[in-house]
């Protein structure tokens, strides 16, 4: 597996408080790359290191190979980013400000076509930038981070300002650039929905630690399943179930069974069951809950509240 970005003790401090701590990312090349963590877990700190826009405190981050302190040239060529802060010339048009970073990148002018159609903003690409919805702002950010097919690309919520339809529009090209172009993209976001639907790995940042990190499916293949248990005498069923060996806890919707990494929700599920009928109770519901990044998220203990110091 190679990797397109790639941090070892990776972090970042600001006077007391440590923004980015210890992050050793691995974003392998050709993935989407779901980068997760709620406000001030870091996220944007860590994409500033990666794009060599902020010095570490410690450790390292390459891009395709390359140190991203030490060559930050030759890796910012390999990236097109979209930030937080856009840095768009809002009295210049949307061309305008996609010409100004071409001709940095000495591409040719057939380039601002070819980004402005991907991102459905030809139309409006001779107004003022002033007079841009800020979706429509969003948009052209990530038309110039497009500019010349980078390898990587690394987006700060591009979501953000989007309408729904937005979204989904750029779920599904997202989702579809590596398969394309072969590009590695790396997302930041605080919704987990969108990270669920779009990327192929993830890494959940928490408190500027990276507590989880891997493919997405293997992760949630990991998670302990849940089953939903619906009887006519739950704490019955709750002693019962305890008895035979089950982790149950009590819940808004019945009672919940957390299974064993990697046991057989069918095996499980059955057997419940008859330890439950065998006692006399009536089972009216057995409902595997599916594993979802949000039970992952929560395992990682990173909807935790935040650290007063974040
Ligand atoms: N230039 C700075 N000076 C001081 N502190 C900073 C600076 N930039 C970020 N921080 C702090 O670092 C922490 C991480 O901030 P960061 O912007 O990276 O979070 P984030 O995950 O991007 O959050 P959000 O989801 O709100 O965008 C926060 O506690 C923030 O206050
Ligand atoms: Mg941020």
């Amino acid at each position: 597996m190679t990797l397109a970005i790639e941090t070892e003790g990776l972090s970042r401090r600001f006077g007391e408080r440590l923004a980015v701590d210890q992050v050793d990312l691995q974003v392998p090349t050709g993935s989407v790359y779901g980068f997760l963590g709620r406000n001030g877990a870091g996220k944007t700190t860590t994409i500033r290191l990666l794009l060599g826009l902020l010095r570490p405190t410690a450790g390292r981050a390459r891009i395709c190979g390359i140190d991203v302190v030490r060559d930050r040239p030759a890796a910012a060529r390999r990236v097109g980013a979209l930030l937080e802060a856009q840095g768009l010339y809002p009295h210049l048009s949307g061309r305008e400000n996609l010409d100004l970073t071409r001709r940095l990148l000495a591409l040719p002018r057939g380039e601002i076509d070819r980004v402005l159609e991907l991102v459905e903003l030809r139309a409006a690409a001779g107004r003022r930038v002033a007079e841009y919805s800020l979706g429509m702002r969003q948009r052209l950010g990530l038309a110039r981070a497009l500019l010349g097919e980078p390898s990587v690309l690394i987006l700060d919520e591009p979501s953000n300002g989007l309408d729904p339809e937005g979204i989904a529009e750029l779920r599904g090209f997202l989702r579809d650039l590596p398969g394309r172009s072969g590009a590695t993209v790396l997302l930041s976001s605080h919704l987990l929905g969108e990270i669920e639907q779009t990327a192929s790995h993830v890494g959940i940042l928490c408190a500027g630690r990276l507590v989880s990190q891997g493919r997405l499916d293997a992760l949630k293949a990991g998670l302990p399943a849940e089953l939903l248990v619906g009887t006519d005498a739950p704490d019955a069923a709750l002693a019962i179930a305890r008895q035979h060996g089950f982790e149950v806890e009590a819940g808004p919707e019945g009672l919940l069974a957390r299974l064993a990494a990697g046991e057989g929700i069918e095996q499980a599920a059955a057997a419940l069951n008859q330890a439950l009928c065998a006692a006399g109770l009536r089972v009216h519901a057995l409902v595997p809950r599916p594993r979802s990044l949000e039970s992952l998220y929560h395992l990682a203990g990173a909807d935790a509240a935040p650290s007063p110091a974040a």
